[in-house]
Order: structure tokens, then C-alpha cells, then sequence
């Protein structure tokens, strides 16, 4: 098993090496695991003059698996946008046509009191956002900024999904749902855009297929207020790129922190690219108090998607359990009693608990 490891910038590189020692551990036990090196994001950008370099694509190509740490920090804001950070995480998605992206909000016991929601709301939560990420508005042709004929200056964009898109990802979504509690809720904005009248249509389609799967579908809008008023009713949520970015977030404040969840984002054979579902966060880089977590966490995920084996990722996702138990806590699900960790600490724990 080759793995890319693209720390990226800000705490990326931090919470990356956390990651590594568990993998490390995996190694010296006899599981083959290979570990290259790459750089992506605004750390692409100073190392090759650009945010996704062709060896980091080369590298990514070559590799069974991908671990991305984070990109982005305040000196790259200004650059013009084909090398801002943001762009190497973009275009290694389309790179390997990344198409389903799937964001579990899984929420602790031991970190129900960390949720921005009352205890009851979310005690026992688990649901997985499956976002679409290769398509949509992120993607369409053309966008820019234009001159009208009155003078006026216009930014534009263009929402398109292509059938053959919304098929992919909603049979990813059914076949998530039949092995977890067979629903799934499809989002849209289908009383207002054309792009999601369609989308509706050919999840529906799809849904023929998966007889057993409850489908149902929701306006994006009332969702994001569902996630905060019952969130406990959803199991697998599917929608397209732009509005699984927003819910994702919002969901992600469920669980107690971001730093908590990792995602994996999936081609058709089950190659993957696992990251954080959050940022670089420039502002507390390199002070080591990030949470690896959602980062150790996503190499669990890469061990059950892309290299099959559930059993090493229970096992890992057992170890995050037990420094939670052990009452070990980064700032930022810190709560007062417990014992507050920097970044390494918490790795070494996991690695303990491993
Ligand atoms: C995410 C991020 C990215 C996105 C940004 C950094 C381009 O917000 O992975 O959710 O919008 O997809
Ligand atoms: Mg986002």
C-alpha cells in the first residue's frame, strides 16, 4: 500500500505527523505501508511555484492512497487565484476524479457536552454527509467577471451537474445507506434551480434500484435548519458539492468540534484522498495545540475504504475512544475537569491506546 502524505500548510504538517505515528505503529506490526512524501497548497506554492506541482500529481497518481493534512495560510490571500492554496486541494480532487466525498458527524459520549446543541439532541448522533465534490458550481464552465453592455461589472458562475454525475455519487449514497439504517436524504434547492430539478430526478431513478433504501428529499434550506432542530432524524444526507460544503460545516458543530471529523473523498475503485474535514488555521500553527484527531481518524477511514480492512480501522477509531475516556482533550473540546493536551501529546496517546 503506497501513501501520498501532503501535510499542506498551517497546522497541516502538525497534525499530519500525528497521523504518521500511527501509521507507524501499523508498520512495525507488519502491515505494508509506504510513505512518500509531497506538497500541496501554498506549501506547493513555495516549494515549485505552484499549489498543486506535478510531482505531488505524479506522486498522487501513483499512490493507492492520499493523506492531506490542510492548505491555506494568510501570505498566499494575495496571490492571484490559479495558485492560491485552495486550488491544489480543487485540483487534486478533479485529478483523480475524487466524485464522493463522505464526512461522518459522529457524536462521543464523551464529548456531548462540547456541542454547541443541548446534550439530548445529539447524544447517540451519527450521521455521514455524502457530498458530492467533483461537479456543481465549484466546477462550471464559465465563470469570471464580465462587462456588461450597460458598463456594469457582473461575477458569474455556472451550476451544472451532467446525469452521468448525480448516478455516481447517488449509488455511492444508496449503498452507504443499506449498510447503515437504509436512509437516505436527498438535498437540493429543486423549487428554485433547474441544476437541482434534475438532481431530484435521477436520484429518484436511482433510488428504484435500492428498493429497501427510504428516500427522501429536502430543500437545502430547511435542512440546514433540521440539522440544528432534530438532527437525530437523518441518517445519510446526499447533495452536491456547493451545499454539501455548507452542511458539512454546520454538521460538523454537532460533534463538539471539527477537529474531530475526518472524511474521505472516493473515486469509482475506491481511491481515496483523506483529510480533516477542517482547515489549516493559520492562527494556531505551529503552537501545538491543534487537534490530530480528525486526522488520526482519517486513517481509519483510509484502512476501511480504500485498503478494506475494518478491522484495523475499529481498532484505531478504539484508541481515539479510549484518550477521550481517559479524559485527554486538545483546546478545543477541552471542558473543564479534563486534562488538556498539545497536539503530540494527544498523538503519543493514541499511539498508547493503539
Ligand atoms: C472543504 C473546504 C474546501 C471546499 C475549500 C478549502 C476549497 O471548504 O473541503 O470543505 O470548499 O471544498
Ligand atoms: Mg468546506
Amino acid at each position: 500500500m503506497k501513501i501520498a502524505v501532503l501535510p499542506g500548510d498551517g497546522i497541516g504538517t502538525e497534525i499530519v505527523a500525528q497521523a504518521v505515528k500511527v501509521m507507524e505503529v501499523l508498520r512495525g506490526e507488519g502491515v505494508k505501508l509506504e510513505l512518500e512524501y509531497g506538497y500541496i497548497g501554498g506549501a506547493g506554492y513555495d516549494a515549485a511555484g505552484d499549489p498543486f506541482p506535478a510531482a505531488t500529481e505524479k506522486l498522487a497518481q501513483e499512490s493507492d492512497a492520499v493523506l492531506l493534512g490542510a492548505v491555506g495560510g494568510y501570505q498566499y490571500d494575495t496571490l492571484p487565484r490559479p495558485m492560491r492554496p485552495e486550488q491544489g486541494l480543487l485540483r487534486i480532487r478533479k485529478s483523480l476524479n475524487l466524485f464522493a466525498n463522505l464526512r461522518p458527524a459522529l457524536v462521543y459520549p464523551e464529548l456531548v457536552d462540547s456541542s454547541s446543541l443541548k446534550p439530548e439532541l445529539v447524544s447517540g448522533l451519527d450521521i455521514l454527509i455524502l457530498r458530492e465534490l467533483t461537479g456543481d458550481i465549484y466546477f462550471g464552465q464559465p465563470r469570471g467577471i464580465r462587462t456588461l453592455e450597460s458598463g456594469e461589472r457582473q461575477g458569474f458562475d455556472t451550476m451544472h451537474y451532467s446525469e452521468s454525475e448525480v448516478r455516481r455519487v447517488a449509488h455511492v449514497g444508496f449503498k452507504s445507506a443499506m449498510k447503515r439504517s437504509k436512509r437516505l436524504c436527498s438535498v437540493d434547492k429543486a423549487n428554485v434551480l433547474d441544476t437541482s430539478m434534475f438532481w431530484r430526478e435521477i436520484v429518484t431513478e436511482v433510488g428504484k434500484e435500492y428498493p429497501e433504501v427510504e428516500l427522501s428529499h429536502m430543500y437545502v434550506d430547511n435542512a440546514a435548519m433540521q440539522l440544528v432542530r432534530a438532527p437525530k432524524q437523518f441518517d445519510v444526507l446526499l447533495t452536491g458539492n456547493i451545499f454539501g460544503d455548507i452542511l458539512s460545516d454546520e454538521a460538523s458543530m454537532l460533534t463538539g468540534s471539527i477537529g474531530m471529523l475526518p472524511s474521505a473523498s472516493l473515486d469509482e475503485n475506491n481511491k481515496g484522498l483523506y483529510e480533516p474535514c477542517h482547515g489549516s488555521a493559520p492562527d494556531i500553527a505551529g503552537q501545538d495545540i491543534a487537534n490530530p484527531l480528525a486526522t488520526i481518524l482519517s486513517v481509519a477511514m483510509m484502512m476501511r475504504y480504500t485498503f478494506g480492512n475494518e478491522e484495523l480501522a475499529q481498532r484505531i477509531e478504539g484508541a481515539v475512544r479510549r484518550v477521550l475516556q481517559q479524559g485527554l482533550r486538545t483546546g478545543d473540546i477541552f471542558q473543564p475537569g479534563m486534562q488538556k493536551v498539545g497536539c503530540a501529546a494527544m498523538g503519543d496517546a493514541v499511539v498508547a491506546a493503539l
